[in-house]
């Protein structure tokens, strides 16, 4: 049986609690959080003790640890985690600043601590599928990529302003989907971004629209495009096109609905937003941390990525602010 401790009893902290206690063998046992009404709520659905952040980390009755605080804490944590010698999944992104983050990994790395970033979409099984595609060479050499990924409405203001930005806090996840698909490491960055949506974002320093092309050394093109809306719902498309054809992996609707009339062909809404959208994702994504525990397997992602998709992020926006794509060496 492993033992985990849960810090963070928010949104994403309870998706993965309950993803947790669906695996055979494995129990959270204790929830930390900075409000106790919210450890409390959870605690008590899980069965689980509610402890302080020290007796969390003092804790000879916790095996591994679950991160999903807020994300000015995670970097923190994760030194805590290292210091303790417990294995641990953290929420994206790692940091913020990349220095941070680094000298976090360091730390993560010299303890020999096995060490898992939340990058859920890669265990999303439409996305997952695609790449098992690309693998298989279905289309060939990879050309180029597109990823789309809109939000449906943009989050409060107060949030946008502690967020890190567009580039660090939402192109992160589409960053590593970028690295995880090419293969190949991104050498070059181009980013354009406006404020459309909500001239609040602007006036707080960032944007709610943005493109970002990357490249790589042997030539492979991907464009990611978001937005903080789409009155559609939560749009998450990608395209791959290659030397024998082209593999797209599109929206999961709401239903699967389809009207047919004299006006056109309609059919049901995306899911709405990324906790319907990723539910088999985030379920897949905590089974197979257990599972790499359990059997003593390599980590599928690690903080290393965490840190890849930051460096990309900071060149977005630098090439953002200059204008000028960011060669990255
Ligand atoms: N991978 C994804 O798709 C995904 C989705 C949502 C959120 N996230 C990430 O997960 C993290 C949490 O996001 P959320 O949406 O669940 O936020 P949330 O605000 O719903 O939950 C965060 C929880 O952390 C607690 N907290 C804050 N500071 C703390 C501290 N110092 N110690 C212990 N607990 C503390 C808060 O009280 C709150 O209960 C963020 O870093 C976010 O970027 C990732």
């Amino acid at each position: 049986m492993i033992r985990f401790g849960l810090i963070g009893a928010g949104r994403i902290g309870k998706v993965h609690a309950l993803a947790v206690q669906a695996v055979p063998n494995a129990l959270i046992t204790a929830v930390a959080d900075v409000v106790p009404a919210a450890a409390e709520a959870l605690a008590q659905q899980l069965g689980a003790q509610v402890v302080s952040i020290e007796e969390m980390f003092n804790s000879s009755h916790v095996d591994a640890y679950i991160i999903a605080s807020s994300t000015d804490t995670h970097a923190d944590y994760l030194m805590r985690c290292a210091e303790v010698g417990k294995p641990v999944f953290c929420e994206k992104p790692l940091d913020l600043s990349y220095e941070r983050a680094q000298r976090c990994s360091e730390a993560v790395q010299k303890a020999g601590v096995p060490c898992m970033l939340g990058f859920n979409r890669r265990f999303d099984p439409q996305f997952s599928t695609l790449k098992q595609h690309l693998q298989a060479g279905t289309i060939g050499k990879l050309e180029t990529l597109i990823i789309t990924s809109r939000d449906p409405a943009p989050p409060p203001v107060t949030y946008i302003k502690v967020s890190g930005g567009i580039f660090r806090d939402m192109m992160i996840h589409d960053f590593d989907m970028a690295r995880w698909l090419l293969d190949e490491e991104p050498t070059r960055v181009y980013a354009v971004g406006s404020a459309l949506v909500d001239p609040a974002i602007g006036a707080a320093g960032d944007v709610d629209t943005a493109s970002v092309t990357l490249s790589t050394a042997s030539g492979k093109i991907a464009v990611i495009t978001n937005s903080r809306r789409a009155t559609y719902g939560y749009d998450q498309r990608i395209e791959a096109f290659g030397e024998k054809g082209m593999l797209q992996a599109n929206n999961q609707l709401e239903n699967t609905l389809l009207f047919a009339g004299t006006e056109g062909v309609m059919t049901a809404k995306p899911q709405h937003f990324f906790l319907e959208r990723y539910a088999d994702a985030y379920r897949i994504e905590l089974t197979q941390f257990v599972q790499a525990l359990q059997q003593d397997t390599q980590m599928p992602t690690t903080e290393q990525d965490g840190l890849q998709a930051l460096r990309l992020a900071d060149a977005a926006y630098e090439s953002w602010k200059s204008g000028q794509p960011v060669d990255l060496t």
